[in-house]
């Protein structure tokens, strides 16, 4: 599981997430809390869902806003002695301690899948994001792929015990039966809320699920025209979702957990970073913000995927293209550095 360079870069910052044991040095820490910027958290449970996947159950100190069902939060994991920051999906339902759910995928999403234990700390931003229930009751359809179904899961264990007969369809796609994340769960929420109608899709048994073909999808669900539709997972699957619910005049509710990298344009670029005086080059599928963490330059950002602004940087000189859309962007002012790359020099006010 996880790249073996990475395990062994994992054995080298063994001990990097212990949380004190002896009582002194428990106090000490949370001396430290009271002038922490940031809330922390504990983790309480480690829980195997998949080979490559696991859930951190955790309990969060002073300072964390209770999540809503389908938010996120801003995640920070010390790695080698630096704290790195990854928005999760948050998959414990409202009202409890919260919990996410990590697919062994990148550096701090593997440290997590290959370290995390209870007594480790965690980092935590308020959660976020508008991917939440709807306020009154109607007929839903959720369609999730791969580690989408991560925010969907707090949704139905939130909303199943608040409306036991509401009426909910669940598309699931994953590669098999092994991969496939909370199945077990899903199947006993189904049967205790006969409402929830589970709809498992693997795709080494029936292939790709084409989510834009209204046929295709009306064997799953006759009436999904008909319902509130919501969708999560990669970008190309979410944007099929989004194709056909738009055929017959729907605006799904949707949650991206990539980007699709259009316009990556396979050059070289360059970047400079002027308050730092640090000039990086960029890899031909890399982003102003990749390149920068690479070189362990820290630039804000939050999602990761050109939604919530947080990773706004003023560009000064220069131009950026869009990965997403392929627009140009020369006019000097705040950039999005997780969704652009320099197009071929930029500099930033950084
Ligand atoms: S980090 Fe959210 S838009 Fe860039």
């Amino acid at each position: 599981m996880g790249h073996p360079g990475i395990k062994g870069f994992f054995r080298a910052a063994a001990g990097i997430l212990s949380y004190p044991q002896d009582p002194r040095s428990f106090a000490q820490m949370f001396g430290a809390l009271s002038s922490a910027h940031y809330t922390r958290g504990r983790i309480t449970r480690v829980r195997r869902e998949t080979p490559d996947t696991v859930t951190v159950f955790f309990t969060a100190g002073d300072g964390w806003i209770p999540h809503r069902a389908g938010q996120w939060a801003r995640i920070g994991v010390e790695v080698d002695g630096k704290r790195i920051w990854r928005p999760y999906s948050i998959s414990a339902p409202e009202h409890g301690d919260p919990s996410i759910t990590v697919k062994a995928q990148g550096l701090v999403s593997e440290h997590i899948v290959e370290r995390a234990a209870p007594g480790n700390v965690l980092y935590l931003e308020r959660p976020e994001g508008q991917f939440l229930l709807p306020d009154t009751p109607t007929e839903l359809l959720f369609m999730v792929a791969g580690s989408g179904i991560t925010p969907v899961m707090s949704m139905l264990q939130t909303l199943m015990p608040r409306r036991p007969d509401h009426d909910v369809v669940l598309v699931y796609v994953s590669r098999n039966r092994e991969s496939c994340i909370f199945h077990d769960e899903i199947l006993e929420l189904a049967d205790q809320f006969p409402g929830l109608r589970p709809v498992f899709w693997f795709t080494e048994e029936r292939g790709r699920l084409d989510a834009s073909d209204a046929d295709a999808l009306a064997e799953l669900c006759p009436d999904h025209a008909d319902r509130v539709t919501y969708a999560c997972g990669p970008d190309s699957f979410v944007s099929a979702v989004e194709d056909l619910a738009g055929s017959h005049g729907g605006t799904p509710v949707v949650e991206r957990f990539d980007v699709t990298r259009q316009f990556s344009g396979g050059q070289r670029g360059e970047v400079r970073f002027t308050r730092s005086d640090m000039t990086l080059e960029v890899g031909p599928d890399e982003t102003v913000l990749e390149a920068a963490e690479r070189a362990q330059h820290q630039l804000p950002h939050g999602c990761r995927m050109g939604i919530c602004h947080s990773c706004l940087v003023p560009l000064t000189d220069g131009a950026v293209t869009n990965i997403r859309t392929g627009e140009l962007h020369r006019e000097p002012g705040p950039v999005q550095t997780c969704v652009t790359r320099p197009a071929p020099h930029a500099v930033f006010d950084a």
